[in-house]
């Protein structure tokens, strides 16, 4: 990490973007289109990477480097362009904790409808279409083109990909993640750090924690609690029943 704080071009609030994989050269484009912030640099926890330009914007150093880089190149602002849903939610708790502004990255050609709620350190992308009434959490990511259609809930942290249909009133919990092209149809509750695969169509509550994928969407893989309960809980509970039925006490 080096380097001294370019000459200001504008008035626009200097970024710094956390992230510099492809998400991060999504991230970069929609903010150089939204032109509401002024991109100076990537960090990324790939420190090799340290001092090479992704799409023309340098990789600063790690981000470990942040509170220096912060007080050096007078930054406030900054958004976590990273996919995994878990790493994003927990890169954007440091920034905070280290006083960053966490900013939005909506792209000029994403349309919010006015009353749309939204947190912080959200990703729109180009094409998006958000409706009436939604509430989208922190650190979500509305992917290329998906549609998000009225009173639904985007949860903090989840990740809806390109192309994803998600109709009215639906609750997608935290952490989760709808694949590219896949549906999701009204009222419909995904639970939370669940997963819809590439072109599912959901047409009934999704549990926590499971994978779900076809049409109809089927569950392929348990949520955790499930499998603890399947494990561990129920022969444990038929032993103690064995037990107590061998001792004679019922
Ligand atoms: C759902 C998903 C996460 C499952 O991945 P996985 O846990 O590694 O599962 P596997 O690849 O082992 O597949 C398990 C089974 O489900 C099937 N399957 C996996 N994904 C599927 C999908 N999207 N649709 C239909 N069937 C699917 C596999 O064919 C396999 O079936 P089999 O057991 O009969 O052979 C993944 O396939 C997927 O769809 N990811 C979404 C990718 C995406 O949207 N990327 C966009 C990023 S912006």
């Amino acid at each position: 990490m080096r380097g001294k704080s370019p000459p200001k071009s504008d008035a626009r609030p200097r970024c710094i973007i956390l992230g510099s994989g492809g998400h991060g050269r999504v991230v970069l484009d929609v903010l150089v289109q939204a032109n509401r912030y002024e991109p100076v640099g990537f960090v990324d926890s790939n420190r090799q990477l340290t001092g090479r330009r992704v799409d023309g914007l340098k990789v600063l150093g790690h981000p470990d480097d942040l509170p220096e880089l912060r007080r050096l190149l007078e930054i406030e602002c900054a958004i976590v362009a990273v996919g995994d849903n878990g790493a994003r939610r927990e890169l954007a708790d440091r920034l905070d904790a280290w006083g960053f502004e966490l900013i939005n990255a909506i792209h000029p050609s994403a349309n919010l409808a006015r009353n749309v709620n939204t947190g912080r350190n959200i990703v729109v992308a180009a094409g998006a279409l958000v409706c009436a009434h939604c509430q989208i959490g922190d650190s979500v990511i509305l992917n290329t083109g998906c549609i998000v259609d009225h009173e639904s809930v985007i949860g903090t942290g989840t990740h809806v990909c390109p192309g994803a249909r998600i109709a009215g009133r639906v609750m997608i919990e935290s952490g989760a993640f709808v694949g590219i092209g896949a549906t999701v149809i009204q009222s419909v509750r995904v639970g939370y750090e669940a997963v819809v695969g590439a072109g599912a169509v959901v047409i009934r509550d999704v549990a926590p924690m499971s994978t779900v994928v076809g049409v109809p969407a089927r569950q392929i893989k348990m949520a955790q609690e499930a499998r603890e309960v399947r494990d561990w809980l129920l022969p444990e509970l038929r032993r103690t029943e064995a037990e107590i039925a061998s001792a004679g006490l019922v």
